[in-house]
């Protein structure tokens, strides 16, 4: 507790290197009282990146550090995890991160890094998510949140959003329809793991899964396409 008797809120640092819209969503989260995290640093690898603006206006430190500055990947990361350390941030959220991590990194981090990917995975690692979608004929699409390991995209799945693809859809039609729900899950995600309601648990098989306490019941399935 704080001595104004507030529970203690973690520590979030963001990483982005673009627009940051989901950025401005999980610090727009972070701004009511009864959420349990705050953003205390944006770190972008680029300096222009929209996302800079945004969380300065929004009152978050915003920092570039470029990645064109260092000789290899380990030194970039490293300067990035120096400015994690200093900002004392205890969770890093991937928010639009174009850059591969080194398993260094990601070791720094473990289970302290989630990222948001445009695709129900293990569906669609990777770029071009909803292009590949479109042309596989899939109906649902969605996103994901998930703990950060070595291979990309990859790591337990903290919560996911499905959202049904239209007839005619193009690749940015439904990356629009699927980027507002990132909106929407992203903040849950980490209101979830923040409030330390995630438990990661490795099965017999050797994956691991994400349990959820007090998980509530589930609605009917979702079903799609309907017809009037
Ligand atoms: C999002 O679709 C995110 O899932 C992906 O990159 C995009 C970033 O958008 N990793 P923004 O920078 O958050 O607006």
């Amino acid at each position: 507790m704080t001595t104004a008797g507030q529970p203690r809120k973690l520590r979030v640092g963001i990483i982005i290197s673009g627009g940051g819209s989901n950025m401005a969503a999980l610090v727009a989260a972070t701004k009511r009282a009864d959420f349990p995290a705050e953003a205390v640093l944006v770190l972008s690898n680029r300096a222009d990146a929209g996302g800079l603006a945004k969380a300065t206006a929004a009152g978050v430190p915003a920092v570039v550090i470029s990645h064109k500055g260092f000789p290899d990947r380990e030194r970039f990361e490293m300067a990035l995890h120096a400015e994690l350390v200093r900002h004392g941030v205890e969770l890093v959220c991937l928010a639009g991160f174009m850059r591969l991590l080194t398993p260094w990194f990601i070791g720094q981090w473990k289970n302290r890094m989630i990222n948001i990917h445009p695709s129900l995975l293990p569906a669609y690692p990777g770029l071009h998510t909803h292009a590949r979608a479109l042309r596989d004929g899939v109906k649902l699409a969605g996103c994901t949140v998930h703990f950060v390991r070595e291979e990309m995209d990859t790591g337990p799945v903290v919560a996911q959003a499905a959202v049904p693809v239209l007839a005619g859809d193009t690749p940015d039609g439904l990356a629009a329809r699927v980027l507002a729900a990132e909106h929407r899950l992203y903040p849950h995600a980490l209101d979830l793991v923040a409030s330390g309601r995630t438990r990661i648990v490795t099965r017999e098989d050797g994956g691991e899964q994400v349990e959820i306490l007090g998980e509530a019941a589930p609605p009917a399935a979702m079903i799609w396409p309907r017809t009037a």
